[in-house]
């Protein structure tokens, strides 16, 4: 708990081109004000020929090294969450070490449950770092995922892709994690599930909100309780007052704000004054939390994400990133919350604290820059890459940093086109 371990860096990668929702809407002559306003969703990144998983994560991590001028001597563990991994066993981590250049005398891996499994690779990290085995080293930790639910399904909105990374050191400039005050949920449930050799994702959307409310509901009150005796939250008072903003998992944006309604729900069921049960509470609570507190706490993290879609495992850090990007200079030395969660399911509620410098490490990572740079195309374009074979090679395209090149002796090979 004494030593300072945190996120001293972070980056992001988006593929090179994105869908309008409102197109997408107009298509499948559905009103575009369900897809804006109802999932509250305006763009979703679309992976084209070349772009995979490893591309992603190479690209995010190489933009890492680079704009924070990181020695690659620092790094020590390499840890890539996903759920969309290009081989049942060699770790996309393993492509990235070589496409990026990292020592040798280092522990690669992935890490894997639904959309959480970057959270598990930066708790590994972190208490790697934390149980002082890392002798002072660094560990990169990235996520990156392409969501993909199909043509003309309920999902379809609700796709997307891309990649953060985040180097998890002792020097936490962007965010000093409370280590050990983690809140947890799990629960073997069938909400979502993508089986061995299909590409298209099967969910049970209805069904998988209502887990994810359960999860909230479970992970929060066990931080709730852990948070508390820690001193961490006043034992007066709603506790989510304590936490200037709570960055959540992105679905699809609209799940934020039932999120935060559910999680401000189970903080009045202790209150005094307040009915006991969390169904009883829901009235009370809805206007309130709706009102005065998911615009203040939740709306800024959710604007990189309206723009890029879901991502599984990157979801929960592009939301961190926005909120970054958004506010760190009012968040400088605020406490804040993250929910993470992964269908099947577990998932995580925990909390850090805004470093004192954030808001210029987080300008380094030029988000805007990577979502200016992006291509708009229309419905036909994106049906065209959908419907294209898995793993179809880019044909002119030689923007990079990365590429897929395809198969050479049933080995998937990977080429560098540029820096970042
Ligand atoms: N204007 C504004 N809002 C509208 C609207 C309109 N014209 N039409 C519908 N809406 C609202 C609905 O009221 C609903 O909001 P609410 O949930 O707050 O009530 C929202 O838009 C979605 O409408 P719904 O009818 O529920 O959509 P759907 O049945 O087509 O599917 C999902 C929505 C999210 C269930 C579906 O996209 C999905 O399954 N996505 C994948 C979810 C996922 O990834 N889960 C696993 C990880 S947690």
């Amino acid at each position: 708990m004494n030593q300072r371990v945190g996120i001293e860096a972070l980056s992001v990668a988006v593929p090179r081109r994105y869908l309008a929702l409102e197109d997408l809407a107009r298509a499948r002559t559905v009103d575009p004000a369900k897809f804006t306003v109802g999932l509250g969703l305006r763009e979703m990144a679309v992976a084209g020929p070349g772009e995979d998983t490893v591309t992603l994560a190479a690209t995010a991590g190489e933009r890492l090294l680079s704009a924070y001028g990181i020695e690659l001597s620092r790094i020590g563990m390499l840890v890539v969450g996903t759920e969309t991994g290009v081989d049942h066993s060699k770790a996309v981590a393993s492509y990235v070490q070589g496409l990026l250049g990292l020592p040798k005398s280092m522990r690669t891996f992935d890490t894997q449950h639904a959309c959480y499994g970057g959270t598990a690779a930066l708790m590994a990290a972190s208490d790697w770092i934390g149980s002082g085995h890392a002798d002072g080293r660094a560990a990169l930790v990235i996520c990156s995922d392409i969501a993909r639910y199909g043509i003309g399904t309920p999902g379809e909105p609700t796709q997307g892709g891309g990649a953060v990374a985040m180097l998890v050191s002792d020097r936490p400039e962007l965010l000093a994690l409370d280590r050990g005050v983690s809140g947890v949920y799990s629960t073997d449930i069938h909400d979502f599930w993508r089986p061995i050799g299909q590409r298209e994702a099967r969910v049970d959307g209805h069904y998988s909100i209502d887990c994810y409310l359960d999860a909230v509901a479970g992970a929060y009150r066990m931080w709730l309780e852990r948070a508390t005796r820690a001193g961490l939250v006043p034992a007066n008072g709603l506790a989510s007052d304590a936490l200037a903003r709570i960055a959540y998992h992105v679905p699809f944006c609209k799940m934020a704000r039932k999120a935060h309604a559910q999680l401000r729900r189970v903080e009045l069921e202790g209150q005094p004054g307040h009915p006991a049960s969390v169904d009883e509470a829901a009235s009370v609570v809805e206007e309130r939390a709706a009102a005065a507190s998911f615009e203040a706490q939740v709306a800024p993290s959710l604007l990189v994400p309206s723009r890029v879609g879901n991502t599984y495992t990157a979801s929960l850090y592009f939301a961190l990133a926005s909120l970054l990007h958004a506010d760190a200079n009012a968040l400088a030395g605020k406490r804040i919350g993250l929910f993470s969660y992964g269908s099947g399911c577990t998932s995580e509620f925990f909390s850090g604290v805004v470093g004192d410098h954030a808001s210029a490490a987080i300008e380094r990572a030029g988000i805007r820059d990577v979502l200016e740079q992006r291509q708009r195309i229309d419905v036909a374009q994106y049906e065209r890459i959908m419907t294209m074979p898995p793993d179809t090679q880019p044909m002119n395209e030689l923007r990079g940093p990365f590429a897929f090149r395809g198969f050479e002796d049933q080995r998937r090979r990977y080429r560098r086109l540029a820096a970042v």
